[in-house]
């Protein structure tokens, strides 16, 4: 069975104050009365037999609701606490027949370029029943910080990276057999948990045993908070030899921090002025005096007013503002 895995468990921190506890960046409805995490639900569907959710308390309504509206029935898994990826992934895997093939997407993505998709996707299905753990790699367009890079040659992913510093970055970027990668995969469930279980021991035999004693689908707190939080990337990624690439032919914003929604509002014609300034989430008329590269950022509650290049430290800023998420 080929299985689509949907994250939804994180909160776009980044993105305050557009985005909070209570309502993702993946529910918002930005693009045609849609969310991205529908967006993400609907291009997954033609290949995939069946969904799982790996999501939280939350956010639960938000993903049935959405759900129901396109006619998918789905397996929920639900965490009380946030392990990160690497126990996300390993949950639905558990779950899941050894054989099965997962498809794991973040639900917070935009991708443009339905066919072109469909066409990466089969190539990574292929991959993956070749036993492989197949990324998706992004031309990158900068040295970007936040990502995942993947050194290829061919399909071969030579090595992975995750998150490396600007310097490095840079030289990743100058050497150019360098893609970004773009936060999805592929693979038989049970070649996942072989390679998670080869690196992270720890993470592999505590998220068996908190999937185990779930009940409902929900997950134990206290099994949970055993599970070491480190992302699939870092876990598994960066340290497995059996990882290929398929180039991502679509087009791909992760829409993770401000930068990242500028780079994307401006492609599609959003009004940027002379000295690279941006006003998100009002009409009013705004004015900037003395400054380059500043974003406006207007909600009903909170404004956000910040550097382009600060969009990374917005997260810092979220975790000071509790009463305000
Ligand atoms: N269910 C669940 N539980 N989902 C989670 C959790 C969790 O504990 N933590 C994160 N997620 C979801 C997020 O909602 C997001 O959709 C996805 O998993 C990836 O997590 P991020 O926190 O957004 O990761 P990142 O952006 O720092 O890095 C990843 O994505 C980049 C591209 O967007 C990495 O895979 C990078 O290598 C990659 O370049
Ligand atoms: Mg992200």
């Amino acid at each position: 069975k080929i299985k689509h895995v949907i994250l939804s468990g994180g909160v776009g921190s980044r993105l305050w104050p557009l985005s909070r506890k209570s309502m993702p960046k993946q529910y918002l409805e930005i693009f045609d009365k849609k969310s991205l995490f529908e967006m993400t639900a609907e291009r997954n569907s033609g290949f995939t037999e069946n969904v799982i959710v790996v999501g939280n308390l939350e956010n639960d309504n938000q993903s049935n609701v959405l759900l129901s509206k396109l006619g998918i029935q789905y397996t929920n898994i639900i965490e009380t606490t946030p392990r990160n990826t690497a126990a996300a992934i390993a949950f639905a895997a558990f779950l899941s027949n050894p054989e099965d093939i997962l498809v794991v997407t973040p639900s917070d993505h935009i991708i443009e370029g339905e066919k072109f998709y469909a066409k990466s996707m089969q190539k990574a299905i292929e991959l993956a029943k070749e036993n492989y753990i197949v990324t998706f790699g992004v031309v990158p367009t900068k040295p970007e910080t936040g990502y995942g890079y993947i050194e290829f040659s061919g399909d071969d992913v030579v090595s992975f990276r995750e998150k490396p510093n600007s310097v490095t970055a840079k030289e990743f970027i100058a050497k150019g057999n360098f893609l970004w990668n773009s936060g999805m995969f592929c693979f038989k469930a049970g070649v996942l948990l072989e390679e998670l279980k080869l690196h992270s021991l720890e993470v592999y035999e505590k998220s068996k045993l908190a999937i185990e004693n779930s009940k409902n689908g929900i997950l134990d707190k206290q099994l949970s908070l055993e599970i070491p939080s480190i992302s699939i990337d870092y876990a598994v990624m960066e340290r497995s030899k059996k990882i290929k690439v398929v180039p991502a032919t679509f087009k791909w914003s992760d829409l993770g921090s401000f930068e990242s929604v500028y780079d994307y509002l401006k492609s599609i014609g959003h009004a940027v002025d002379n000295y690279g300034n941006m006003v998100i989430g009002t009409s009013n008329y705004t004015a900037f005096l003395g400054l380059e590269n500043t974003i406006f950022v207007h909600t009903k509650n909170a404004n956000l007013i910040l550097h382009k290049d600060q969009s990374q430290d917005v997260k810092t800023l979220y975790n000071q503002l509790e009463e305000l998420n």
